[in-house]
């Protein structure tokens, strides 16, 4: 895919994975739409994107409730004209026993992490099919496909996105439409409440930001006949620093 030119909705865009993966295809000519419940943060990354030679607009939105999923939608297509590109990076982890973890918890991971991705799938796809182009690309996790105790609400959003990417992947093809899923290691953002700087000092080869950017760049640049369908995004060794 020639990615310069192209327009792309980006959930969880306000810090961490999203806003690295947003300046990364700003700095390749993509158009934006941004989205996050941040508006602050929002607005300061349009700012930086305003250096770039793209067009930038957000809208702050909760994907916990499906009236702001569909107004998101239709707000980026009215600002991007066109949707080429998804991006489904939005999503939360919250820690608790089965025994003990609030059902709305529960409810509100399986609204961000998997219905929305689901939702917004769908529309995107719906576009796409008329232009018989397009790209959507999911952030899993290593918990779409391994355990973890006191995470089991969090797997199982990320098992069901994993299975949710590959089964759309399969119907879109013939379209001429590529469903990918990168599934991180741990990335040293504020996921899960530690800063950054405290999983960095912990563990030093832990995944950045720009490494998931970097992956989803990949996938946007394969060439048209090839589709990776899952990309598994590890640590080469976490106890060494790779990284400047
Ligand atoms: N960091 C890791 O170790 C890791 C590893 C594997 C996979 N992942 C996945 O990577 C993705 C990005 O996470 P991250 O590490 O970049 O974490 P992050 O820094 O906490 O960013 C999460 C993003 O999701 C947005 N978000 C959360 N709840 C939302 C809601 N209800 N409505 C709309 N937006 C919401 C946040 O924006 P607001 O707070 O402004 O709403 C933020 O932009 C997630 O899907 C996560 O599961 C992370």
């Amino acid at each position: 895919m020639k990615i310069k030119g192209r327009k792309a909705l980006i959930t969880g865009a306000s810090k961490g994975i999203g806003r690295a993966v947003a300046k990364s295809l700003a700095s390749e000519g993509v158009d934006l739409f941004l989205t996050a419940r941040d508006g602050n943060l929002l607005e300061n990354l349009i700012k930086e994107l305003s250096a770039s030679d793209v067009k930038a607009g957000y809208k702050i939105a909760d994907l916990a409730f499906e009236n702001e999923v569909n107004e998101l939608f239709a707000d980026a297509v009215k600002f991007l004209g066109d949707i080429n590109i998804l991006i489904n990076n939005a999503g939360i982890g919250i820690r608790g026993n089965v025994t003990e973890i609030e059902v709305s918890d529960w409810e509100k991971m399986y609204s961000v992490n998997l219905k929305a991705a689901f939702m917004l799938s769908r529309l995107a796809a719906r576009e796409m099919i008329k232009r018989q182009s397009g790209y959507i690309i999911n952030i899993g996790s290593g918990a779409s496909q391994t355990p973890i105790a006191e995470y089991a609400g969090y797997c199982a959003s990320k098992y069901g996105l994993l299975g949710f990417s590959e089964s759309l992947g399969l119907e879109l093809r013939e379209r001429n439409i590529k469903v990918s899923i990168i599934l991180p290691g741990s990335t040293a953002t504020h996921f899960g409440g530690a800063a950054p700087e405290d999983k960095i000092s912990a563990k030093p080869g832990i995944l950045r930001p720009d490494d998931v950017a970097n992956s989803v760049l990949y996938l946007l640049k394969q060439s048209d006949i090839a589709w990776t369908s899952v990309m598994n995004l590890r640590p080469l060794n976490l106890k060494r620093a790779h990284h400047k």
